[in-house]
């Protein structure tokens, strides 16, 4: 088995790249804990889900890893991360919040698990300018923020959105530290069928690691 992980997945399914990734820089002890504030039904977390022949499992192997979102989906916080909390700091933030803007009624396959991309290009920054507030005072010195975002071609405006290359710049209170590719199979069924296309048809997302600037 690799010890590093690649900055592509290679044909690995999302839940055994984000194994990589957060096994990686992350690795699992007791005393680490982990936070997922926008963890939605957990479809990154499938592989740390599954039972060894022990019975037991990887997540179990964190100290603690504390999901919310502000949609029930059965997690145990169920919050708008505004209000969440907290009276310690963790070792990683996984953050994954909706990632495109003003895409009501879109034919983009994804959204069938987590609805019309409704929010507008304000709101995408929001959860930005959050995360670069808020994480550093919930994050330990060392702990890590692995972020998933994309880009996006905007179909109504004909603009291609380069939102990894924004996430980088507003995060000034994180610096960058490992990018990693994952290649989707599932595209919009209607990509193609843009006229005098501008720009390519986006097939990736992308896993960002930053840490804390020290101040
Ligand atoms: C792209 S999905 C996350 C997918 C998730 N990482 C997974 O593995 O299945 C974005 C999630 O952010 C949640 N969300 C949107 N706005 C939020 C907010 N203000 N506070 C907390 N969660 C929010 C949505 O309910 C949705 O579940």
């Amino acid at each position: 088995m690799a010890k590093y992980p690649l900055s592509h997945n290679a044909n690995k399914k999302l839940g055994e790249y984000f194994y990589d990734i957060l096994n990686f820089h992350i690795p699992p002890t007791k005393n680490k804990i982990i936070l997922d504030p926008t963890c939605g039904k957990k479809h990154l977390w499938v592989e740390y889900y599954k039972p060894d022949i022990n019975g037991s499992n990887k997540i179990s192997e964190y100290g603690e890893v504390i999901f919310s979102d502000k949609i029930n989906y059965g997690q145990e916080v169920v919050s708008a991360i505004k209000d969440l909390n907290f009276n310690k700091q963790f070792d990683g933030i996984i953050y994954d919040p909706p990632y495109f803007f003003g895409y009501k009624n879109s034919n983009d396959p994804r959204r069938q698990d987590y609805g019309d991309y409704i929010q507008t290009y304000d709101d995408l920054l929001w959860f930005i300018v959050f995360a670069n507030d808020k994480f550093p005072d919930w994050l330990k010195d060392d702990g890590k923020l692995i972020l998933k975002c994309a880009d996006q071609y905007q179909t109504k405006e004909r603009k291609f959105y380069a939102h990894h290359i924004t996430w980088v710049s507003k995060l000034s209170n994180f610096r960058l530290i490992d990018t990693f590719i994952f290649i989707h199979h599932r595209m919009s069924p209607t990509a193609f069928q843009v006229k005098n296309r501008p720009c390519s048809v986006i097939m990736h997302t992308y896993f960002l690691v930053f840490e804390k600037v020290k101040k």
